[in-house]
């Protein structure tokens, strides 16, 4: 079915694939983001959970411009200091998270204090939200989606930014009020894509092992 250019073609997409922190004010076609978001819709998804409701999938597309960036900034930045103050009960009693939470614990209280690099007003934020059924595994099918969004935008010479703060607001109820979801039902993802600006990756390369046993 797909010739050995496909193949090469995806293995170029996969590599070429990195985060973006910072946007130029350059907007993203209406296009390049359906098709976007087409390909977050063709993510897999958890069956058993999906019955449930009519529609278990949600994307809600917010350009630059629009009033409610800012709303969602501000929701982001309150819910993040929730977050520090949890965070810092459980490392009291979590020797796990004692150890390693420190890091955690200064980004959020950064991004309480000082927002996310990638606001105030980027070029075009996508929040995904998934029906969070019984199993819990909408967080799961959240990163296949954001993963598919993710590629298709490489393809397409889109830049792109995760924004893991969202994963918090699942029962946020102001958040959730924003797109008449109910509180607590949904898991929210949401990323950023427009075009970067001269930046220096700095990602370290990739610290995978293969053991062929
Ligand atoms: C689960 C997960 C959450 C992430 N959250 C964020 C985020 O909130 N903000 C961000 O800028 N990047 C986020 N990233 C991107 C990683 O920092 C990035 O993929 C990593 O540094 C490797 O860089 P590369 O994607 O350019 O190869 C996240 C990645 C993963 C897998």
């Amino acid at each position: 079915m797909f010739t050995e250019t496909d193949n090469r073609s995806l293995d170029e997409i996969m590599k070429a694939r990195r985060i973006c922190r910072k946007f130029t004010d350059r907007v993203p076609s209406k296009e390049d983001v359906a098709a976007v978001v087409e390909a977050g819709r063709l993510a897999p998804y958890a069956s058993i959970s999906s019955g449930d409701v009519d529609v278990f999938r949600h994307f809600y597309v917010i350009f630059k411009d629009n009033p409610l960036l800012d709303k969602i900034e501000a929701l982001i930045r309150s819910q993040s200091a929730a977050d520090v103050a949890w965070l810092k009960k459980e490392m009291e009693k979590d020797s796990f998270l004692k150890e390693y939470g420190e890091g955690l614990e200064k980004m959020w209280t950064n991004v309480a204090e000082h927002g996310l690099p990638v606001f105030p007003n980027p070029p075009c934020l996508i929040i995904i939200a998934e029906w969070r059924g019984a199993r819990r595994a909408e967080r799961q099918s959240l990163a296949h989606t954001i993963q598919n969004m993710w590629l298709k935008a490489t393809a397409l010479n889109l830049d792109f930014n995760l924004i893991s703060p969202i994963e918090s607001m699942w029962d946020n109820q102001e958040f959730c009020d924003l797109f008449g979801l109910p509180t607590g039902r949904y898991g929210f993802h949401g990323c950023i894509v427009g075009y970067r600006q001269a930046e220096k990756l700095t990602s370290k390369p990739i610290s995978a092992q293969v053991h062929w046993l």
